[in-house]
């Protein structure tokens, strides 16, 4: 007869060798080795299995920097030795910070759970993780350019075995960064069922540059709310930090004004295709605790229509052969000579500025065409009163005339002067620039070729400067025509590498003080919501990196980090983009083409 006490011992005994039948049965037979810098696979022989080691793991020790994605800009030391970690026993003191620290802390706790629901099944094995967050400045919950960034991360085991790791960084934005670069090293073990850690982390980092955006566009189709949550996600995995958010255009006007609401009641596809006031306050706070601010764009004197038809502020709305009067249809440009349409603008400043409490504006400014204004009778007898001619510097002084009333308005509603965005357009060529945009008052988003002798004369003026340049950085290029057949404009289709090696350097040279970052751009004529991960990601990570690290390597070297980094954001929801055959991250090394 078995005493009670040994029956119990003997039902564990059970239980344990079927977990463990269970756990080998669930195994595979491959196992990773790191040889010249390269994971490989081996299969495991029997008796070995002890020492079998995952893709994962093998990764951290084997890829350049560990896999981190980007990969940090300062030191990194990190300890070869991975323990278990115990999702469910993970501790974050962010005792006297601000509620972003915790609502950030919570999201990193959910995403560890979520990555291996069922480790805790192993969990008498992991170890309690223990996470002290330190911030050495006031803390703020606004982001801008002048923002620190930097952190510190450094990981240990304490007397009582825990896994205690320390973030210092100057404020939240930097202490946020931290946790992503922790999360990415903590890795799930798929032969065992576990998470783990290195033992030892010591990494410090910052970005290189302060302005490291996506900018979407949810006008020329709408996007929804999910998608762009996801699209946040992915930019708060590789460290960017600003959602450019082109919210209006002549196609569309799904922005809801709070003041001026018939804009969004005539100008959205639909009555349900529209941002309302909490929708955007639901972004807004969504992007912040991941570490993204949410700029809007109102663009304008152009690219303005739908919505407007019953104020008779718009002219050349819908105007045919649109050709003539626009680059694309529907065309629609502010009559920029009637007051009451500062009052309008005012008005929706007002509902901006209030929702996303900006500390950058962008005021759009592309693809002005004269010949609308040249072929409205109002426009030409309000300019003959002032005794201005009919030429292009009569059209830059008009156009002038309308960004300075313009700006005043925001500054208004701001309370103060704030950086404001302008894009490259006739009014930033050398002869009109410094005239109508004086380079304290603005910022110029460049979206030409990289080799545009234009991008040299603006930072000879002392211009600052985002980089989106066309040939890199538009990440809808490379699709069928949608006016006609064939390509679209700017094909063909940019691939990660190009957007990777699009260094800043290599463009501004000498001047690289003045570039304040860049921006991967998404027009949504040919995109909505069920693509706009595909176009975006893992593409625009590649620039994440370009930007946070200022990497002096090419693509080539970065590849392995880059797929592993793809993987990562699949995990995370999102659909990105597959780059190569899985076949090429499980077999590194055998893909690249080699030179004979
Ligand atoms: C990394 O940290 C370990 C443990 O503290 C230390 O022994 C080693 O010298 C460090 N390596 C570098 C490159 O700093
Ligand atoms: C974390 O910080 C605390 C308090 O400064 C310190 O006692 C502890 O040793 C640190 N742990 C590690 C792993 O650096
Ligand atoms: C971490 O690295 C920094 C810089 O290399 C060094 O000053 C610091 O002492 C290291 N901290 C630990 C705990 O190893
Ligand atoms: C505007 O129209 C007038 C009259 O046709 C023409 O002379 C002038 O060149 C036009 N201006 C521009 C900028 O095209």
């Amino acid at each position: 007869m078995l005493k009670h006490k040994d029956m119990k011992k003997l039902f564990l005994l059970v239980v344990s060798i079927i977990c463990v039948q269970e756990i080998s049965s669930l195994s595979s037979p491959w196992s990773w080795e790191c040889i010249n810098e390269a994971c490989v696979k081996k299969e495991t022989q029997p008796g070995q299995e002890e020492k079998a080691i995952s893709l994962e793991a093998c990764q951290i020790f084997c890829s350049e920097e560990s896999g981190l994605w980007p990969k940090p800009n300062g030191v990194i030391n990190v300890s070869k030795i991975l323990v278990p970690v115990d999702p469910s026993l993970i501790e974050i003191n962010t005792r006297r910070l601000g509620s972003l620290t915790s609502e950030a802390a919570k999201l990193f706790k959910e995403e560890l759970i979520r990555r291996a629901p069922t480790a805790r099944d192993v969990g008498d094995k992991g170890k309690p993780l223990s996470i002290n967050i330190f911030h050495t400045e006031p803390d703020t919950d606004k982001l801008t350019l002048e923002t620190d960034e930097s952190y510190n991360l450094v990981t240990g085991i304490d007397d009582k075995g825990k896994l205690q790791v320390n973030i210092t960084a100057p404020n939240f934005f930097g202490s946020r960064h931290a946790l992503e670069t922790l999360g990415q090293l903590i890795i799930y073990d798929d032969l065992r069922n576990q998470l783990k850690t290195p033992i030892f982390l010591n990494i410090t980092d910052k970005p290189a540059f302060p302005y490291r955006g996506i900018l979407l566009d949810t006008a020329r189709n709408y996007i929804s709310v999910d998608a762009i949550k996801k699209t946040i996600n992915g930019m708060a995995a590789s460290k960017l930090n600003t959602f450019h958010w082109h919210i209006t255009d002549s196609h569309s006007f799904p922005y809801v004004s709070k003041s001026r609401p018939q804009l969004s009641q005539y100008g959205a596809y639909s009555p349900r295709k529209v941002y309302s006031q909490k929708d955007i306050e639901d972004i807004v706070d969504f992007a912040k605790v991941r570490g993204v601010r949410v700029m809007p764009e109102f663009d304008a004197p152009a690219h303005v229509g739908e919505g407007w038809q019953k104020t008779g502020y718009v002219v050349c709305l819908n105007a045919q052969p649109w050709g003539t009067y626009c680059v694309e249809p529907p065309c629609g440009q502010f009559d920029v000579t009637k007051d009451g349409l500062y009052d309008a603008l005012e008005d929706i400043y007002g509902d901006m500025v209030e929702q996303f409490d900006p500390d950058i504006f962008h005021m759009g400014g592309d693809e002005v065409h004269f010949t609308c204004w040249n072929q409205t009778k109002s426009i030409i007898a309000w300019m003959a009163q002032k005794g201005w001619g009919r030429e292009e510097e009569d059209f830059a002084k008009l156009w002038g005339y309308f960004q300075d009333t313009a700006a005043d308005r925001l500054f208004k509603k701001v309370g103060k002067n704030i950086p404001v965005i302008m894009w490259t357009s006739t009014l930033t060529k050398k002869e009109h620039v410094t005239k109508y945009l004086p380079k304290d008052k603005y910022i110029i988003q460049i979206w030409t070729l990289g080799n545009d002798p234009q991008i040299s004369e603006l930072l000879e003026e002392g211009y600052k400067l985002i980089l989106s340049n066309y040939d890199a950085l538009y990440l809808d290029c490379g699709f069928a025509g949608w006016v006609t057949d064939g390509n679209n404009w700017c094909s063909p289709y940019i691939g990660w590498q190009k957007v990777y090696d699009n260094k800043p350097k290599s463009i501004a040279g000498s001047r690289i003080n003045q570039i304040l970052g860049s921006e991967a751009a998404l027009w949504s004529e040919q995109v909505d919501s069920t693509s706009v991960d595909s176009r975006l990601w893992p593409r625009a990570a590649a620039m994440a990196e370009t930007l946070w690290s200022d990497p002096s390597n090419t693509w080539r070297e970065a590849e392995t980090r880059f797929l592993i980094h793809r993987e990562r954001l699949v995990r995370r929801g999102l659909d990105a983009d597959a780059l190569e055959p899985e076949w090429c991250l499980q077999n590194e090394n055998e893909c690249p083409i080699k030179k004979v």
